[in-house]
């Protein structure tokens, strides 16, 4: 990538604002907690691992500008917890807050502001991390992928998702590396077109190989047997193999299922949580409705339209193929 998406200022966060993307590209500085949970809730910085990360800056953030006085290991808790709260899918969020959390002295009367340089190292350590992370699980990933293959994936699981080159798109960027020549289908991917605004772009910028389409027209692609693989990113893994990823992705799953093309999902091992048996207790955000009747500003349906809007759904482990990760390719529950 030529730039970062997500990156230490100072004391301050400075971010990408993705919502602008396509047209322009805007980066915003924060140097407060609050300001980065706003972002995370407008989907100014999106995607698993990208919100994990922003978060573990953010609570590195509150905790720096609280006073000798102010600070105690309840308050920075407390700041977590706030900072938990934006955004209930991504167990990314979750599991970053909790690594900083960890980092508080157990029993300690006074200088406990020392912590807070610890909690930065540990922000910046999560980032590094999970740029080394998407690098293999590119490398993983592209092992089963030929020269001439037409991928499909769904919503943006890049490097705009992430703190390196993305999960189910680093497999896209170590193929264009290793000079196969691939062709990308990218869903649209409705309501908010991260597939539109986001894939296409990433993807137009690297020099691949990138087809826009219609959410409704993958079925006619597989039909036409353009696509050999499906590789999409997830927002958590649960126990069971069940995937919660953006909205759309299980009728990607069924319909690969039903035209024999293997359904690959790609994730870091931090976007696995043990601790949820199954896809059912995977909380699913609703989002509200005027992206839907009124998305980017223009009113699509009518006055007062009720409307049903998850932002993600769970794909049954059965459904999958395997699973790309930083430690290999684990088999999914699908057999046919
Ligand atoms: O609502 P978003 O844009 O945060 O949804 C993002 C996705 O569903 C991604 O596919 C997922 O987080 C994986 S990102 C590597």
């Amino acid at each position: 990538m030529k730039f970062r998406p997500i990156e230490r200022a100072g004391n301050c966060l400075r971010l990408i604002d993705q919502t602008r993307l396509p047209g322009e590209l805007v980066f915003n500085e924060y140097d407060n907690h609050q300001d980065i949970i706003e972002a995370i809730k407008r989907l100014e910085v999106r995607g698993a691992p990208a919100i994990g990360i922003s978060a573990a800056y953010a609570l590195a953030i509150a905790a720096g500008r609280l006073s000798e006085t102010e600070f105690s290991n309840e308050e920075v808790r407390r700041l977590g917890e706030e900072i938990k709260a934006a955004r209930p899918t991504a167990v990314n969020l979750f599991w970053a807050i909790d690594r900083l959390l960890r980092l508080l002295p157990e029993n300690s009367d006074g200088g406990q502001r020392e912590v807070v340089p610890l909690l930065w190292q540990e922000a910046e350590r999560i980032h590094e991390e999970d740029l080394l992370m998407c690098r293999r699980i590119g490398e993983n990933g592209a092992d089963l992928i030929a020269s001439g293959d037409g991928i499909l994936t769904h919503c943006n699981a890049g490097a705009l998702a992430t703190g390196g080159i993305g999960t189910a798109l680093a497999i896209m960027y170590i193929c264009h590396e290793q000079g196969k020549k691939i062709r990308v289908y990218a869903d649209e991917t409705r309501p908010l077109l991260q597939g539109a605004r986001l894939t296409a772009w990433e993807l137009g910028q690297a020099g691949i190989d990138c087809t826009l389409i219609c959410d409704n027209a993958a079925a006619v692609l597989m039909a036409q047997g353009k696509i050999n693989h499906v590789i999409v990113g997830a927002d958590r893994i649960a126990d069971n193999g069940d995937a919660a990823n953006k909205i759309g992705t299980y009728g990607v799953a069924v319909l690969a299922r039903a035209h024999d093309i293997p359904f690959y999902v790609a994730a870091p091992m931090t976007t696995f949580d043990s601790g949820t048996e199954s896809g059912q207790g995977i909380e699913i955000e609703q989002r509200s409705a005027t992206e839907i009747t009124e998305g980017f500003g223009v009113r699509t349906a009518p006055e007062g339209q009720k409307v049903y809007a998850p932002a993600f759904d769970v794909t049954p482990n059965g459904l999958i193929t395997g699973f790309i990760t930083d430690q290999g390719i684990r088999p999914g529950g699908r057999t046919a």
